[in-house]
């Protein structure tokens, strides 16, 4: 039944409320505003996003308790940690609260991030509970879902921050796979309302290689969406980047500087390659096929055929041929 988790929800929408509280208009709260000040959120995205601060002092427990919540309903929300003897704590404490949203804007879940640079953890997620199932969730799918059905553009960025600082900067249509790499689910999730996703993973190696599982992935799981990658420089993240350059340089990137993945894949695939080796240039060059025999317009096909031909001093026939070859074999 539809509200069968209610008193759930509520409760979630109850915590994240208080969160917010502590962050907007406490003196415990201050240090976590003025970071997020500091990182360019005003008060309106903080308001949006409904961020939060989590204190040093129990929060919830007390709260809850005062309230007479049942304490099944706390165990299951997985707001705490139960201790050794079957007592609970607060799971959040002096961490920045991003708060997950289900499709329907509902408050499911919370992921806090460090203030200070010695915790073991940048970023603590809730675990998965009966209301938030990891592998579904798209952080900021209910905001981005309209701006999305109308121009049937998705933009998948890494983090919540690389989410918020593009929404601020009118960039409305982004999600956020949440650090975890993809899923089969969110990629479903996603080719049911876009017609192509932008790829604006972090410019550093982690978030390169997962661009390439990504595009991996969807082609395989949602082989009608089309593809491209943002591609940012000097290895930055989109939020960094959006405070380095600016606005207009973002949408600029976002609009101009994109790739396709077979251009993402040639470039990306060349890295810890020795070329001048045969059998390491074979495999990049087969590599590079596979990319290309998932691109259905025949005159993109030809273009890079013709390109890796010329670059690699090879026949653009037996390129040709290759590729027709791994096309057939494709399920
Ligand atoms: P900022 O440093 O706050 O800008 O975070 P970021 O989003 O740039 O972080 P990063 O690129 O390192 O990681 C991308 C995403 O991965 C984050 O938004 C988190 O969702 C997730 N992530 C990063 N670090 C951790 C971690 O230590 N634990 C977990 N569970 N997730 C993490
Ligand atoms: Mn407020
Ligand atoms: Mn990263
Ligand atoms: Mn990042
Ligand atoms: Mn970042």
């Amino acid at each position: 039944p539809a509200n069968e988790h209610a008193a759930l929800y509520d409760l979630y929408a109850e915590a994240a409320k208080l969160y917010h509280h502590m962050l907007m208009n406490t003196s415990a709260g201050q240090d976590a505003l003025d970071y997020l000040h500091q990182r360019g959120l005003d008060d309106d995205t903080l308001d949006l996003f409904h961020l939060g601060y989590a204190p040093k002092e129990p929060l919830l427990l007390p709260f809850f308790q005062e309230r007479g919540v049942d304490y099944q309903l706390l165990r299951q929300s997985e707001l705490f940690i139960e201790n050794e003897d079957g007592s609970l704590r607060d799971r959040f404490v002096n961490r920045v609260l991003f708060t997950i949203r289900n499709s329907n804007g509902q408050v499911i879940a919370f992921s806090g991030r460090s203030l200070t640079h010695d915790e073991q953890a940048k970023y603590i997620n809730s675990p998965e509970s009966v209301l938030f199932n990891k592998s579904q969730e798209l952080f900021n799918f209910d905001l981005a879902k309209n701006p999305i059905k109308r121009s049937k553009d998705i933009i998948l960025f890494e983090g919540f921050m690389d989410v918020i600082a593009a929404f601020s900067a009118g960039v409305q249509n982004g999600v956020a796979s949440m650090g975890t790499s993809l899923t089969v689910e969110q990629v479903k999730k996603i080719s049911r309302i876009a017609n192509r996703i932008l790829i604006a993973y972090d410019g550093d190696a982690a978030g390169q290689a997962a661009t390439k599982r990504a595009i991996d992935l969807i082609n395989q799981v949602a082989p009608a969406l089309s593809i491209q990658i943002i591609n940012l420089p000097d290895g930055l993240d989109p939020d960094e980047y959006l405070r380095k350059y600016g606005k207009q340089e973002f949408t600029n990137a976002v609009t101009h500087g994109l790739e396709t993945p077979v251009t993402f894949a040639m470039r990306y695939l060349k890295q810890g390659r020795n070329l001048a080796n045969e059998a390491e240039k074979l495999g990049y060059l087969d590599e590079v096929l596979k990319m290309l025999a998932t691109v259905d317009n025949p005159l993109e096909r030809d273009l890079q055929v013709n390109q890796l031909a010329q670059e690699f001093n090879v026949g653009a026939t037996s390129l040709h041929e290759q590729l027709k070859h791994l096309i057939q074999q494709m399920p």
